[in-house]
């Protein structure tokens, strides 16, 4: 395998690319808006310089990572003699069922075709093909070149052999790739999530403020960043919505998401994307703001 397309050139779709592109692969960077595609290479070609800066590659690594990637706003030019497709769109069911009824009907019959999805379900995603045996979640973390796991999602029908050359796909990047089975949240996120909540629902009953839930957790857990920063990080509208996937596909109220959370999306506190989120993003940081929000 040497040549992949990536679709989606956002946070996860232009981290997906650098790691393969500078692993030798040629990447096909597919996005509908070329200000996403500028952006995207934009934020690789600084992802470079800083390891260029730290002695992590040479200059030649640099040039060679930018020069395999190629930017299409085409769908059907960007797969055309692609051997992976790996969709990080917007996180929305119409556009992924959009996405890969068209992939079914332009790529080879042999492509397989992954999905970066959080949340939705890899089983829905390769019903809405003609292959769903070579349809899989390949769930890369947030930034990629950085983080090592890959969480390999089998959704019902999806292959061993597909599985196989999609592990050995990710250790060609240096990743390690752990399989698991398609149901809400998969691994990561079904664990990761509630943990979230608790955190949330923890500063809701005013049990404790923002620094000292995330010191709890990070001091006493050993966890790098507190569950409140991580929730920032990760955007808390992409929280909410994996939240609202994982209680509507378990039908069990110990997934609803927190009411604070909810209020918090509403009133557009997003996390770092938006500025604020429990910390404040755009001057020192305040958490004050949300201690108002206690229910005690
Ligand atoms: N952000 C994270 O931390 C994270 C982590 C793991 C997985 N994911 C998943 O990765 C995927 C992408 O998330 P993101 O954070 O990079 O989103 P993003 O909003 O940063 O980027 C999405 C990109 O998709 C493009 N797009 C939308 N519709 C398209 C289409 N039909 N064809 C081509 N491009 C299209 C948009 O223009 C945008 O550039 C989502 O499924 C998300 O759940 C995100």
């Amino acid at each position: 395998m040497k040549k992949i397309a990536v679709i989606g050139a956002g946070t996860m779709g232009n981290g997906i690319a650098h790691v393969f592109a500078q692993n030798g692969f040629q990447v096909h960077l597919i996005d509908v808006s070329q200000d996403a595609l500028d952006k995207g290479l934009a934020i690789i070609a600084n992802n470079l310089d800083r390891m260029l800066a730290k002695d992590k590659i040479s200059i030649s690594d640099k040039d060679n990572t930018l020069s395999n990637i190629i930017k299409f706003i085409d769908l059907k030019s960007g797969v055309s003699g692609t051997d992976v497709v790996i969709e990080a769109a917007t996180e929305n069911l119409a556009i992924k069922l959009k996405i890969f009824k068209d992939l079914d009907a332009i790529c080879d019959s042999n492509t397989i075709l992954a999905s970066n999805t959080s949340s939705i379900s890899i089983t829905q995603i390769a019903a809405a093909t003609k292959r769903p045996d070579k349809v899989i979640g390949m769930h890369f973390m947030n930034p990629v070149p950085i983080m090592t796991l890959v969480e390999i999602i089998r959704g019902y029908s999806t292959s061993n052999v597909t599985t196989k050359t999609i592990m050995e796909l990710s250790e060609k990047l240096g990743k390690t790739p752990t399989e698991v089975n398609d149901y809400p949240g998969f691994v990561a996120n079904r664990i990761l999530m509630p943990m979230i909540n608790e955190a949330i629902e923890t500063l809701h009953h005013g049990v404790a403020g923002v620094q000292e839930i995330d010191t709890v957790m990070k001091l006493g857990m050993a966890h790098p960043m507190g569950p409140l920063q991580l929730a920032d990080f990760i955007g808390l509208d992409v929280c909410l919505s994996i939240l609202n996937v994982m209680h509507d596909g378990f039908k069990n109220a110990k997934y609803a998401p927190s009411p604070l959370l909810v209020n918090m999306v509403m009133a557009g506190k997003k996390g770092v994307k938006s500025g604020e989120g429990f910390y404040d993003y755009s001057e020192s940081k305040k958490a004050e703001k949300i201690s108002s929000q206690f229910e005690n």
